[in-house]
């Protein structure tokens, strides 16, 4: 079924608007076509419009149009990014504008029509296909799973200015809303019984947003009895429902290896998998990475972090990554204090300071996981171009 559209087209160039608008204006799927020079009157008129398509030039000033870009993308995330200049640079930027294509322009007719039309067949629900599950886990307790899961997805959240989603599926003794202070009114059981709702305002309403940021914090199950209820199934049909909403979903989960905690990891995008810098912990490790070669994960799928890393140890990470067979993706450096702070009161690293060597390691980080996700899809339209 066709979605009927309004396309905003914001160009500073007006002969560029009106080639575009030439293009498109005979397509039965859109409503009206609006054309604006100014990028703020536009976004403007985008924010009040339902099921809006953006067609933006970026060929100049850039770093004017970032702050645009930033509230469009919260608005929809049907985003076409033109720009004169097509360098990997430049279309990196537009993905992370949050463009879902990217056309050089001058723009061919047959380009900007295929584009439309994969946009006005897939419903505005289904639109995050980009989106991507990432999921800190170590099959070792108190290593540092709850600390990583929180303070990644909210510097992500600043990063990227997109809704990310935190996600307690550690069913049993999750920490989350402990480590954040929040009292949440609804649980992951909650929203999983509410799955098959098909109104997002239900399925958001399980959600905690954290104070004025995008990320979107959804807690583990208030008595332990209901977390024995959840089934494969669920997981499945939750993971399905969460990349409709959110271009990124962060998972914390408990350590153990079951069933449920297998659905989990088959059907994240990436594991994060945590380890600390000793023998007993890197054996683990060890086996628990054999256990994802033996269930045929692709290779970029997991990626090795170290915490609570410091320069002196004695166990280097190139004997690691020997070990493991493995290069590391990431060091978290040990920093008891901050940490101990922010969980006693109840906030993130962030808030804590900003600057210490564990908070700028989480902005790095964050600014890493996406580059690399959107570096991904870059490679993608190279190949197209
Ligand atoms: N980089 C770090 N530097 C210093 N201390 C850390 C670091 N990361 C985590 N910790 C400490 O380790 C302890 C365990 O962390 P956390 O609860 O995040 O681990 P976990 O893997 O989620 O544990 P569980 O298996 O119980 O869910 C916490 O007290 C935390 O303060
Ligand atoms: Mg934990």
């Amino acid at each position: 079924m066709e979605n009927i559209s309004t396309v905003f087209v914001l160009d500073k160039n007006e002969q560029s608007r009106e080639v575009i608008k030439s293009f498109i204006e005979d397509l039965s799927f859109i409503k009206e076509i609006k054309l604006y020079e100014d990028y703020r009157e536009g976004y403007e008129a985008i924010k009040q419009a339902s099921n809006p398509i953006v067609i933006m030039d970026i060929s100049d000033n850039l770093a004017e149009l970032k702050e645009i870009a930033d509230n469009i993308k919260l608005v929809t995330s049907r985003i076409i990014i033109t720009s004169i200049d097509y360098s990997t640079n430049t279309i990196i930027q537009a993905l992370r504008s949050g463009a879902k294509e990217f056309l050089p322009k001058p723009v061919l007719k047959e380009d900007l029509i295929r584009v439309l039309t994969m946009f006005a067949s897939i419903s505005p629900e289904d639109e995050n296909t980009g989106s991507k599950i990432i999921t800190v886990y170590s099959n070792k307790g108190g290593i540092g799973k709850t600390t990583i899961a929180i303070n990644l997805a909210s510097e992500l959240a600043k990063v990227t200015k997109d809704k990310v989603a935190l996600i307690d599926l550690n069913l049993q003794l999750g920490d989350i809303s402990t480590f954040l202070n929040l009292n949440p009114p609804f649980d992951v059981n909650y929203v999983i019984q509410r799955l098959i709702d098909k109104d997002d305002n239900i399925f958001m309403k399980g959600f905690e947003k954290y104070k004025d940021t995008s990320l979107y914090i959804l807690s583990d199950p208030s008595y332990i009895e209901q977390s024995g209820s959840i089934t494969t199934r669920q997981i499945s049909a939750l993971f399905t429902k969460l990349k409709k909403v959110f271009p990124y979903i962060v998972i914390d989960m408990s350590s153990s290896i079951d069933p449920i905690s297998l659905k989990i990891l088959d059907e994240s995008d990436w594991i994060l998998f945590t380890t600390i810098v000793n023998i007993p912990a890197i054996r683990n490790a060890q086996r628990c990475l054999n256990l994802f070669r033996s269930r045929n994960y692709p290779a970029k799928k997991v990626k090795i972090v170290i915490n609570r890393y410091m320069e002196n140890d004695e166990i280097k990470i190139e004997d690691i990554e020997n070990t493991l067979s493995e290069s590391v993706y990431w060091k978290i450096p040990n920093n008891y204090f901050t940490i101990m702070e922010a969980i006693n009161k109840g906030v993130t690293i962030f808030e804590i300071n900003s600057e210490s060597n564990i908070g700028s390691n989480f902005r790095d980080f964050a600014s890493k996981v996406s580059d690399d996700i959107i570096e991904q899809t870059v490679v993608q339209y190279r190949v197209r171009m």
